[in-house]
């Protein structure tokens, strides 16, 4: 598999970034902004988990050292505040970038010693009437914020304005951020490429130690390991959250982490794995036939699941609502439960019952997306929070009366991810046990439809099995 040119991230970004975020402070009253970047985390004793920044605070900066904040007001002027070149650390860590250097690598327009902070903070944030910060994020910020508040307001005396408002800075970023720009979306392409050609990697290798015999002694660790091996080889930082592998039963079990279960030839593996790549997610499930060749009852189901998945995705448009493609995906699903005995006809009717009284739920039991971006589970309201409440049900066969769907626009991504997940039970057909299959891919609205980010990997059961036998889709 070939390697792909490394992309690199584009410094003018976060600058176009932080003027919008300086307008939409404007629009909602101006003021000041204040953003940390994430805390770097014990694993153990003195080992920390490899450092990720935070990520309205990349987005806004494309900083990656830890210990910085970004201030921004809402005439447009920032500051970041990070840390000293300190030589002897350095031999250590690494390079710091380092104030004096930050604003012409960065784009801002001054750049302080973050060792001065609770100096510092006081002069950055008085004489603007609001205080915008993320609420509930960062542990002990509130109590911080109040005591810079606390020396700005003894300030007053000197005609010195202190902020009387603090609102939820999240507020207006997840907003901006759902909606990703031409630069993210060059990210996000790659990160689902990427994320493709491991699940290529997975599916060939199973494949080719299920044609020379050497399955025997290979478990769910081997193929992550060989995800990994990938990701890396492109370029990624790693995966983007914990890799999903289940051989046989384990991929009833949503997020089962990959273990030390068997590759057992007859039976399915399902695979949701993504790569990060330059702080962006992909998120990406495939689900192979360990030895190469779908059973009967397994390609029945997938097929099922690979409908429901079209139908979801023929929903994705502007204009239409996120809700829109389970609707459509639920109703494949709930149409195959009944025609393959999963659902007795005699017993819930048709699709129309089975969706109204949640029959289908221990069948499938999740959505069938999520907004995908910087964080796999990505931020932005799921509701159109400018419309009046309606009544609609509930997926557990009530009804509960909240505001519409999300409205869809071009740059919003989505995952498109169902999923059919059949545990043994009484009356449950026996052909169908221990079948666990999840079909994801990662799709950004276009102004015309969507498009699929990550269909460099197999989903057509004939060309999953063409791959494995070692032909190219
Ligand atoms: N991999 C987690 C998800 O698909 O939401
Ligand atoms: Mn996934
Ligand atoms: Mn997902």
């Amino acid at each position: 598999m070939s390697l792909l040119p490394p992309l690199t991230a584009d410094p003018e970004a976060p600058r176009q970034r932080r003027a919008r975020l300086a307008e939409a402070l404007r629009a909602a009253g101006g003021g000041v902004a204040v953003l940390p970047t994430a805390p770097e985390r014990v694993r153990n004793r003195d080992t920390h988990h490899p450092y990720r920044p935070d990520s309205h605070f990349h987005y806004l900066t494309g900083f990656d050292e830890p210990e910085a904040w970004l201030v921004l007001d809402s005439s447009g002027r920032s500051t970041l505040l990070c840390r000293p070149r300190h030589p002897e650390r350095e031999v250590w860590d690494g390079h710091r970038l380092g104030p004096e250097a930050a604003p012409a690598a960065l784009g801002v327009d001054e750049a302080l010693s973050v060792e001065e902070i609770d100096h510092l903070m006081p002069g950055l944030i008085g004489g603007h009437a609001i205080l915008w910060f993320p609420f509930g994020v960062h542990e002990g910020l509130a109590a911080r914020v109040e005591r810079w508040l606390d020396v700005v307001r003894a300030r007053e005396r000197q005609g010195v304005t202190c902020p009387t408002q603090c609102r939820d800075l999240s507020a207006l970023l997840d907003e901006m951020r759902l909606v990703k720009d031409a630069h993210e979306l060059q990210l996000m392409r790659r990160a689902g490429t990427i994320s493709a050609l491991a699940h290529v990697r997975v599916m060939e290798r199973c494949a080719q130690w299920a044609r020379e015999g050497r399955l025997d002694g290979r478990r769910e660790y081997h193929l992550e390991a060989e995800l990994l091996h990938e990701f890396r080889r492109q370029g990624a930082a790693g995966p983007a959250y914990p890799s999903i592998v289940a051989a046989g039963a384990n991929a009833c079990v949503l997020h089962h982490p990959a273990g030390d279960a068997p590759l057992k030839p007859g039976e399915l593996c399902l695979v949701d794995a993504g790569c990060e790549y330059l702080g962006y997610a992909g998120d990406l499930t495939r689900t192979f036939p360990v030895g190469g060749r779908f059973s009967a009852p397994q390609r029945e189901l997938y097929e099922i699941v690979l409908a429901a998945q079209a139908a979801a995705i023929g929903a994705l448009r502007p204009g239409g609502r996120l809700r829109e493609a389970h609707d459509a995906a639920l109703r494949v699903l709930c149409q195959g439960m009944l025609d393959t005995g999963l659902l007795d006809r005699n017993r819930h009717g048709d699709v129309d019952e089975v969706i109204g009284t949640a029959a289908y739920r221990p069948y499938y039991m999740h959505g069938t997306g999520h907004w995908l971006g910087r964080d796999v589970h990505d931020v932005g309201s799921y509701l159109q929070e400018d419309e009046p409440p309606i009544e609609q049900p509930d997926g557990a066969g009530g009804w509960v009366v909240r505001k519409p769907s999300r409205v869809l626009r071009p740059g919003m991504v989505t995952t498109v991810e169902p999923g059919l997940y059949v545990r043994p039970a009484e009356g449950v057909p026996e052909r169908y046990w221990h079948i666990g299959i999840r079909i994801e891919d990662d799709a950004v609205i276009t102004p015309t439809g969507c498009e699929l980010l990550t269909r460099d990997a197999p989903v057509h059961p004939d060309e999953i099995e063409a791959l494995m036998r070692g032909k190219a889709p």
